[in-house]
């Protein structure tokens, strides 16, 4: 699987394995990660580590209404963690 400059979410990202698979994405050269984390404010200070390629957005994996905004707003992604 071909990372460098790919699109990727995590969820659950903000913090424990999920944030070192962002870490990992954004070393191997992804274009851009969204972040999913079930409260926005818990992955602040992930998001200031690289501004530019990281965004975070509201995503607990058990809302169905969520889950189909994260896919709205996520199209590009090629990559689901
Ligand atoms: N750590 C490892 O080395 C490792 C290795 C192999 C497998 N695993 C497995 O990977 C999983 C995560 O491990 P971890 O160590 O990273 O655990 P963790 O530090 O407890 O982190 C769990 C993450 O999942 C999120 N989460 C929980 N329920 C969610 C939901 N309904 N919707 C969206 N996000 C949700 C949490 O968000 P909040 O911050 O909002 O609670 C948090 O970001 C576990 O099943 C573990 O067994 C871990």
């Amino acid at each position: 699987m071909n990372i460098k400059g790919c699109v990727a979410i995590v969820s659950g990202g903000n913090r424990g394995i999920g944030e070192a698979f962002v870490l990992e994405l954004l070393e191997a050269g992804a274009k851009h990660v969204y972040v999913g984390s079930r409260d926005p404010q818990n992955a602040k200070a992930l998001q200031e580590k690289d501004p530019q390629r990281i965004s975070v957005l509201c995503l607990d994996v058990a809302d169905e209404t969520q889950i189909k905004a994260a896919a709205e707003q996520c199209s590009n992604v090629v990559m689901l963690i």
